[in-house]
């Protein structure tokens, strides 16, 4: 058994009265995607916030490279080759893909910025994940399609000598085309040995890419499985009903007392 590169143990988080994950366990590897899955609310994005050290978790523990590691924010996180591409992207529509590439942690020359090993490193970043689609990197970010400031952000995510790199939800407002594309750069990280975690709604993607599948059901882990042993199916009842089979959380939270 391969030692998961990032690895959360027994995590509980709460928002006031709210306790959105319950003894949550979660493992990325490196070469694989594991995709996250579960309905909306079920706590994805929680998960990765916690991840990404935004938010502090009320109890759990936190590994990297099998060794326990505190993580008191983004910082440590970022320290550690942990990198999250959020939803909305946080690009700046502004700038062209360098000066995002490189937002805040520019590369200083002898006489301010040194513009040009930025650039060449945005571009020898986007070869090297295969990006044919972006025709220049001094172009602005505003008039990129969504599958290329998608594209951008993963560059950006793994300029840093990335580990791990965290994908909420990539491809949800991409075409077929776009699609495809992000899909392909999610598996070539991988195939680069970095543990990528895709959080995606759509099965179709998940089955595509994900060597793991972990299902979320109300905050709890439902299933964490290989891909290859479950069905398209199965793992749409694991995120609705939080079991399939004899996979799943034996006795349904929703009905718990608390
Ligand atoms: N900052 C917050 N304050 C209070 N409650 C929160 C906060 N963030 C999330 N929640 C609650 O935690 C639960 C999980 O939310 P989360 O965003 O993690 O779900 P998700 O699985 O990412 O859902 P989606 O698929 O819709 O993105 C929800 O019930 C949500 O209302
Ligand atoms: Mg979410």
């Amino acid at each position: 058994m391969v030692q998961p590169l990032l690895e959360l143990r027994g995590v509980n988080k709460s928002f006031g009265v709210v306790h959105v994950l319950h003894d949550v366990d979660f493992a990325v590897y490196p070469g694989q995607v594991t995709a996250l899955v579960g309905d909306n609310g079920a706590g994805k994005s929680t998960l990765v916030k916690i991840i990404a050290g935004i938010y502090g978790r009320d109890s759990g523990d936190y590994f990297f490279d099998g060794k326990k590691v505190e993580v008191h924010g983004p910082r440590d996180v970022a320290h550690l080759g942990v990198e999250v591409v959020y939803q909305d992207l946080a690009l700046c529509d502004n700038l062209d893909i360098v000066q995002n590439m490189f937002l805040g942690r520019e590369e200083k020359g002898r006489i301010g910025l040194d513009e040009i090993a930025m650039e060449s490193r945005a571009r020898e970043t986007l070869a090297s994940l295969s990006v044919r689609t972006v025709k220049s990197v001094r172009q602005s970010v505003a008039s990129l399609s969504g599958g290329q400031r998608q594209t951008v952000a993963i560059a950006k995510a793994v300029l840093w000598n990335s580990k791990v790199v965290l994908l909420d939800e990539p491809t949800a407002a991409l075409g077929v085309a776009q699609t495809r594309q992000v899909l392909d750069l999610v598996r070539r990280l991988a195939d680069r040995g970095l543990g990528v975690v895709l959080i995606s709604h759509n099965m179709g993607d998940v089955f595509e890419v994900a060597d793991r599948i972990t299902a979320l059901y109300l905050g709890r882990v439902a299933a964490d499985v290989p891909a290859k042993d479950v069905n398209h199916s199965q793992v749409v009842e694991l995120i609705t009903a939080g079991r399939s089979g004899d996979l799943g959380i034996s006795e349904n939270p929703a009905n718990a007392s608390v």
